[in-house]
């Protein structure tokens, strides 16, 4: 099983919606893709047709509860649904740091750091699917410093203007630290998100994230993208004239996803 995690500190850079397209493109090929959704908002978990009342994600990361109780097949009209499962978020993942405080003993003894839970969990599963997908929250907390040590990539959206390129320095230097102290696997595609050419300063903003980063292909800010979550409808499902199909499909190819 391959892990993916989909980060940036930064909120409505466009983490959630490629989940869901990486999620749908990879489950269309016919491969067996599992989702988890760390975030507490839990907009991944509704766009796959999954809503719980609590989530069990923090019981599951102990040792509590095992995975099938918190796994639940994904609701949608498409065919390529049929292959995701997920593991859904509700708002009481906001309590996950206090849990882990109070189980402290039991973590060191399992897993011997709370940052390797996920690792952990994971690694009982992985014969079972072929891709995981991780959807994270718009913090550096423990969420995505277990998905960064759990994950074989992490795909990092961001914006061509200025917060987000400053933003992009804290996870950068986190990344390292992973790297060299948790997983020295891991490796990173920095994808330029809901880019608008037409403004200059994007334009600029980009030329000066290019020549910081290696960065792939990027995706259009189109409205095509919003009518996808709202309508619960894969991107690669939209007409061949789609643009937005277009840089996805480039997307995932840059990548070898
Ligand atoms: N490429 C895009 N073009 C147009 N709208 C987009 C694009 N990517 C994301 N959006 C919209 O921007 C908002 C934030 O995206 P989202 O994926 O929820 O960000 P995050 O998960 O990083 O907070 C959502 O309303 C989403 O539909
Ligand atoms: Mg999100």
């Amino acid at each position: 099983m391959k892990v993916i995690s989909i980060a940036n500190n930064k909120g409505g850079v466009g983490k959630t919606m490629q989940c869901f397209q990486l999620a749908t493109h990879l489950a269309e090929k016919g491969n067996r893709v599992l989702v988890i959704d760390l975030d507490s908002q839990a907009n991944l978990s509704n766009t796959l047709g999954v809503d719980v009342q609590r989530t069990l994600i923090p019981e599951w990361l102990i040792g509590d509860v095992p995975f099938e109780e918190i796994m639940v097949p994904a609701d949608g009209k498409y065919d390529c649904f049929e292959n995701i499962f997920v593991v859904p978020s509700s708002r009481h993942l906001a309590s996950l740091s206090k849990l882990l405080i109070l189980s402290e003993s039991e973590i060191r003894k399992n897993a011997g750091r709370k940052e390797r839970l996920l690792k952990l969990r994971l690694s009982k599963i992985q014969e079972r699917f072929d891709y995981c997908v991780i959807d994270t929250p718009p913090v550096l907390g423990d969420e995505l410093i277990m998905s960064l040590v759990a994950s074989d990539h992490i795909l990092i959206p961001t914006q061509a203007q200025d917060y987000s390129i400053d933003g992009l320095e804290e996870l950068m230097d986190t990344f390292e630290i992973i790297k060299e102290s948790e997983n020295s696997k891991l490796k990173f595609s920095i994808i330029p998100s809901m880019f608008n050419g037409r403004r200059k300063i994007e334009r600029v903003r980009m030329e000066e994230l290019s020549e910081m980063f290696d960065v792939t292909p990027p995706i259009r800010n189109l409205v095509e993208n919003q009518e996808s979550i709202s309508l619960r409808k894969p991107i690669f499902k939209m007409g061949k004239r789609s643009k937005a199909k277009q840089d996805y499909a480039d997307l995932w190819n840059s990548i070898g996803l």
